[in-house]
């Protein structure tokens, strides 16, 4: 399994602060927002990733991310011209993705919660295990309206799926991220754009609902998935993050801890990364590999 990210876009309801840089590399409390997704793919054992964005943003990327050896990874980088739908990912990655199954995710969401790595990792096996064509989500929340909204039947099987409905048939949103079998690329390619002009994420899924594999789970309520789409929900998300650090003394979505968990980079690797940066988040890196000795 490979992963994407989707981090263009323009992100106008973040003007003035998104009129010159990415929304996705805006701090959330510590860290640049697109490490919350990388983190995301990591978790799922993901160790190869293509970020997509505007012609603008993605040298920025590049010069944080670099290409990804520095924490165990290959990271690749496409630009999309246009930010004409989620589901162009498909379109972008084909050839990186290479017949392989893929995970999308998108650069501005962020989740965080206890069991959240096992459910990434079953998603990963039911794919690729083929006993799913696709898994997506399910999250709970007050206004659906915003969202790509899915519906169940009383036994649970998915019913529809609707992008952004003005009436709701469930209070279901359906989170960022996706994990696709192989298929996905042929799929994505023969998607026609919807009425507001976009290649839609959720007529992807709907490919799939009428071919009887998709899988939809459901993340609790004691789960967070947060979003960042204005001012207030990106305050709100880097207090959120830095409470539970602050509490806990754990980072959330380390980028350089989880590659070091996952076996990617030696203890030696961790320390010296932690070493380069004189802050807090440097000492953490130095403190963990430390405490491994
Ligand atoms: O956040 C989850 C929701 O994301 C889903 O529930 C919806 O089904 C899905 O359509 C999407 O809705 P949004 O309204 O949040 O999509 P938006 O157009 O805001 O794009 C999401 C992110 O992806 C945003 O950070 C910009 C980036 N993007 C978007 C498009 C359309 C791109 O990089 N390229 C694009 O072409």
């Amino acid at each position: 399994m490979k992963g994407i990210i989707l981090a263009g876009g323009s992100a106008t309801r973040l003007y003035p602060l998104s009129k010159a840089i990415s929304k996705q590399i805006m701090p959330v409390y510590d860290k640049p927002m697109i490490y919350y997704p990388l983190s995301t793919l990591m978790l799922a054992g993901i160790r190869e990733v293509l970020v997509i964005s505007t012609p603008r943003d993605l040298p920025m990327f590049r010069e944080l991310l670099g290409d990804g050896s520095r924490i165990g990874m290959q990271i690749e980088y496409k630009i999309q011209e246009v930010p004409n739908g989620l589901a162009q990912a498909f379109v972008l990655g084909r050839e990186f993705l290479n017949g392989e199954p893929g995970c999308l995710i998108l650069g501005d969401n962020m989740f965080y919660g206890q069991g959240f790595s096992k459910m990434l990792r079953e998603a990963v096996a039911d794919v690729e295990g083929g006993h799913a064509g696709a898994c997506i989500f399910g999250y709970e929340v007050s206004d659906p309206r915003a969202y790509g909204v899915v519906e169940f039947d009383s036994e649970g099987h998915v019913l529809s799926l609707e992008e952004k409905p003005s009436q709701p048939k469930s209070r279901y949103a359906v989170p960022g991220l996706y994990f696709y079998n192989k298929s996905v690329c042929e799929k994505a390619a023969i998607l026609e754009p919807s009425a507001r002009g976009e290649y839609e994420i959720t007529d992807l899924n709907k490919m799939y609902l009428t071919e009887g594999t998709l899988k939809v789970k459901l993340f609790g309520r004691g789960f967070a998935w947060l979003d960042t789409g204005n001012c207030d929900s990106l305050l709100e998300a880097g207090n959120f993050i830095a409470t539970i650090q602050n509490r806990q003394g754990f980072y959330v979505s380390c980028i350089e801890e989880i590659a070091w968990r996952n076996g990617w980079i030696s203890t030696e690797t961790l320390a010296a990364l932690g070493k380069e940066m004189k802050t807090a988040y440097g000492r953490y890196l130095e403190g963990l590999a430390e405490h491994a000795k």
